[in-house]
């Protein structure tokens, strides 16, 4: 029984617009997990794994045509196309409304619709915010388990009139005659993934993976999250959250944006190669920030798992997410081993001599094409992580002392570099820029601007975004996080990556917190304060000095061919371009040229 008017009406509506056979209010217990995995196998699109190798966990192949969140067909419908801005896809509001009530009217004829109340974040923190999804997936609600919390108890926190913002997902293939299904339906040619700021709504129809379909992520977590902190005073980013404690027993918290399958779930999951020191997880994707009373910057976790990049997760490079995956997993378009488990590229060392791939197909290590999509993923409870930090689920979040940007750069950005400013930093986190991934369709290792990992995940005008960074280091002097911009992805002529990365990472963490602490040394340069060179421990890395220098070199030159390329990207805000970030652009471009002139 649901208290609530709005949502039993909302409820009513949705069912009278898509025709389901029934409908099932869902409690997010073990049963409901277990039925729907049933389905899913029933239906040939989910496989139980070997339970004596990989208990309770089972691999999903999705349509080939749906393996990636679909940024084109990815809408923000504000009012305004300028609300919207040059970065997002903008449609009219009313018109997007009536393209999709055709879309859905009967989508769900022959299916179940399912209710799924969740929350994102631990229910009674004042950070945390209610959502409720309807689907006729059962894929979406068996992720939707591991992804967010889903109970009853959402329904009690919500009472008669608690704000929540409803989703509405559909995969768009009714079914006359059940004899018709396919293993996993989907729509991909009448695909819309909408958002309504103002409503704060979101629609979904045609596609049933990831971040298209589980939408207390990217849709709510990040683009109606980013809307709703712009106009209460907070942050909705896209960053995992780690602590970091020293060898003598101090902890911090660090906040990191990298775009998509730039290294997030690797950094939150990171074990230290420096000795004594330690890094636990609290998030791996996700960040809302809300300043607390005592003026200090609190961050909690909205999800509740994690839908991780699987190729390139092993042992070596993620412990931690290998031993989360020993139970209790989903895993979608990996590979399939002849023992009935799983693996894809990277998770060993050689390729087992057989296996089924993504597809469904033979597949030996002569075969040309990977074994495991490069986007398959593995769907895990956080509370299955050995490095989960004990307050990962605290009611007030945790107090974050540095945030940290980055991408996927080959030449020019810096191992590491701090920011002078709050307002610096929101200059550095606006020009990131990064080699495209597979975890959304289009041309991989193409170089586009993603400011703070959220190109496609803001949900407003991308200037109006940096503006609202601005303000709020503006109105918060105090305490502020320091801002560091990082990469742990420069190349050599040979195009191999010069930085080790993964845990040697800690090396770069180490000097971000003393610096939080005052402790480490650095160089004031005209791109931000560097580290000197015997600052950070570069020991037993079998690394030249040259290797190292040019790491933390200012590629004085690069800066300045890079600057006008910036200047063009800004111009398409126009006037909503905050002065700020202007001001930050010349000044770094005179002091290039001081450094320029006084080399010469
Ligand atoms: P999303 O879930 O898409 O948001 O991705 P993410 O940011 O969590 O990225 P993830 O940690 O899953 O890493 C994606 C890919 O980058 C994997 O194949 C990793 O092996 C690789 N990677 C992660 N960290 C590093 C690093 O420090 N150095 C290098 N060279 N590769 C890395
Ligand atoms: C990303 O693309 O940043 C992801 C995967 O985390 S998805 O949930 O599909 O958006
Ligand atoms: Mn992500």
């Amino acid at each position: 029984m649901i208290k609530h008017k709005r949502l039993n009406h909302w409820i009513q509506n949705i069912e009278a617009l898509c025709k389901p056979d029934s409908v099932v209010i869902c409690d997010g217990s073990r049963l409901e997990f277990d039925s729907m995995m049933d389905l899913l196998q029933d239906a040939g699109v989910a496989k139980q794994l070997n339970p004596s190798i990989r208990p309770n966990s089972y691999l999903v192949r999705s349509d080939q045509k749906d393996v990636a969140r679909v940024e084109s067909r990815t809408f923000i419908c504000s009012e305004q196309p300028e609300d919207a801005g040059p970065t997002n896809n903008w449609a009219d509001p009313a018109e997007m409304k009536s393209t999709l009530e055709n879309l859905f009217k009967g989508s769900m004829t022959g299916r179940t619709m399912y209710v799924i109340p969740f929350s994102m974040g631990p229910i009674g923190s004042p950070i945390a915010h209610i959502g409720v999804e309807i689907t006729d997936s059962p894929y979406v609600v068996a992720s939707m388990h591991i992804m967010t919390r889903v109970s009853s108890a959402v329904l009690t926190e919500l009472g008669e009139d608690g704000d929540y913002v409803p989703c509405i997902h559909s995969v768009g293939k009714p079914l006359d005659n059940h004899s018709d299904d396919v293993p996993w339906p989907c729509n991909p040619d009448n695909l819309y993934v909408a958002h309504f700021p103002k409503t704060r709504e979101i629609w979904s129809f045609g596609s049933g993976y990831g971040g298209n379909a589980l939408l207390g992520k990217k849709c709510f977590a990040l683009r109606i999250a980013s809307a709703m902190a712009r106009e209460e005073g907070w942050l909705a980013e896209h960053m995992l959250i780690l602590k970091l404690t020293n060898p003598q027993g101090v902890a911090r918290y660090i906040a990191g944006a990298f775009p998509s399958a730039c290294g997030k779930t690797n950094l939150a999951m990171l074990v230290p190669s420096m000795p004594d020191w330690k890094v636990e997880t609290v998030g791996d994707d996700i960040c809302w920030m809300k300043f607390g009373d005592d003026g200090q910057l609190y961050a909690i976790n909205p999800e509740a798992g994690f839908f991780g990049v699987a190729p390139g997760t092993g042992m070596e490079t993620n412990p931690n997410a290998m031993l989360s995956l020993k139970e209790n997993c989903l895993f979608t378009n990996v590979a399939e081993t002849d023992e009935g488990d799983i693996w894809w590229e990277g998770m060993t060392e050689e390729a087992p001599a057989h296996l089924i791939d993504w597809l469904g197909q033979d597949w030996t290590p002569e075969s040309t094409e990977p074994a495991a999509h490069p986007n398959a993923r593995f769907t895990v409870s956080a509370s299955q992580c050995p490095a989960i930090a004990q307050e990962w689920q605290d009611l007030q979040g945790v107090p974050i002392s540095a945030i940290l940007f980055g991408g996927r750069r080959a030449t020019v950005v810096p191992l590491v570099n701090e920011a002078d400013s709050w307002e610096q930093g929101t200059f550095f986190g606006s020009i990131v820029s990064s080699e495209k991934t597979a975890a959304a369709a289009g041309r991989i290792g193409e170089l586009r601007r993603d400011p703070m990992a959220m190109l496609p995940f803001c949900g407003y005008n991308m200037a109006d975004y940096w503006q609202h960074w601005i303000h709020l280091g503006q109105q918060h002097k105090d305490q502020l996080p320091k801002i560091f911009y990082v990469n742990w992805f420069r190349k050599d002529a040979q195009g191999r990556f010069m930085w080790p990365g993964f845990g040697e990472n800690s090396r770069v963490l180490k000097w971000i917190f003393e610096r939080c602490e005052g402790t480490a040394e650095a160089l004031s340069t005209p791109i931000g304060k560097l580290p000197t060179l015997d600052s950070i421990d570069f020991s037993g890395l079998n690394m030249t000095d040259e290797e190292i220098a040019s790491l933390l070199r200012v590629e004085i030159q690069g800066w300045l061919e890079e600057l006008p390329l910036i200047r063009d990207y800004y111009q398409q805000f126009g006037d909503k371009l905050p002065t700020e970030l202007n001001h930050q652009l010349n000044q770094m471009q005179q002091k290039l040229e001081a450094a320029t002139q006084s080399a010469s």
